[in-house]
């Protein structure tokens, strides 16, 4: 597998690929595990020619001890990549090489999705998400981009990304990979102690059972029931639990037929951040 580090070796890489052929772009920020393998091995399933990143991108962290705690195992990254395909490009940048002169974000109107539940929380993240993916999409061009639905805001930001900027890429939206007990698969789980990463499966228990209750109840009921589970519980510190329309990300106020809603919960265990969501209809 090739590693490049730089944007002008990688251009004269993507040179050498045929024009015909579909070249699939799989950004990340490395500490891989089995949630972007994922979406490697669909990338790989439906492109000749497949580009993995990892950048670990300074200007979405809106806290430096997030940053600078942010897990790096490259040499397990690159044997997780060669073990899916030989035919994978990897490229990791320095942080100069993507921002040579000053390390900040630029702003978009994403028309208010990230206004809300992420967003709100993570002051100017999702300006250093465009700013990288916008970066990341012009040096490598891809016929298609491949991110995680574990990160449905992000998908949805990227999708907006592409209509205001005018990027013609076909962004593909993976499923949510999970560990044995239910927990969304994430390099943060890593920190968590053994009982809690088991014990953490509540949160997407009471997803599904958040699921079942909005077939039959209001979004407020269901939000009140949610907030009432995680006050029961001592392990556990809720930050928000929304219901929104997949479109706009605005919280639910009654239900449209035909409408697609979600739900999002942020909770902190162990200190750690933990985000999940789940289709509701
Ligand atoms: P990172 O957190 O490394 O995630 C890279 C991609 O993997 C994202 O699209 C994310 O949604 C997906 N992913 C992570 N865990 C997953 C899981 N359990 N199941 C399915 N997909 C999962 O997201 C980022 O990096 C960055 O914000 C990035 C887009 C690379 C920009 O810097």
């Amino acid at each position: 597998m090739q590693v490049i580090k730089t944007k002008t070796k990688l251009k004269e890489e993507l040179n050498k690929l045929g024009d015909q052929l579909s070249l699939g772009l799989v950004p990340t920020m490395g500490a891989l595990h089995d949630g972007h393998a994922s979406l490697i091995k669909k990338a790989v399933s439906e492109n000749e020619n497949v580009i993995v990143s990892i950048f670990v991108n300074p200007t979405q962290f809106n806290n430096q001890e997030d940053l600078d705690k942010y897990p790096k195992t490259i040499d397990n990254d690159i044997e997780l990549i060669s073990d899916i395909s030989d035919r994978i490009i990897l490229f990791t940048p320095e942080v100069s090489e993507i921002y040579p002169k000053t390390v900040t974000p630029k702003t978009y109107d994403f028309e208010g999705l990230d206004k809300v539940m992420e967003g709100e929380f993570r002051d100017d993240h999702f300006n250093g998400v465009g700013t990288i993916v916008e970066e990341l999409f012009k040096i490598v061009q891809p016929n298609k981009a491949y991110f995680g639905e574990k990160d449905f805001q992000q998908l949805r930001i990227i999708q907006k990304l592409t209509e205001i900027k005018d990027i013609p890429v076909e962004i593909i939206g993976c499923d949510i990979i999970r560990e044995e007990h239910g927990l969304a698969m994430s390099s943060r789980n890593e920190r968590l102690s053994t009982k809690m990463r088991q014990k953490a499966a509540f949160i997407y228990d009471t997803l599904k059972t958040a699921k079942i209750k909005f077939g039959m109840e209001n979004a407020l009921n269901v939000k009140d029931w949610v907030i009432d589970e995680f006050k029961n519980h001592d392990d556990f510190e809720l930050e928000y639990f929304d219901i929104t329309d997949v479109e706009t990300l605005t919280p639910m106020q009654n239900k449209i037929n035909n409408v697609k809603y979600r739900a999002f919960i942020a909770v902190y265990v162990e200190d750690v951040r933990l985000i999940d969501n789940i289709a509701l209809n």
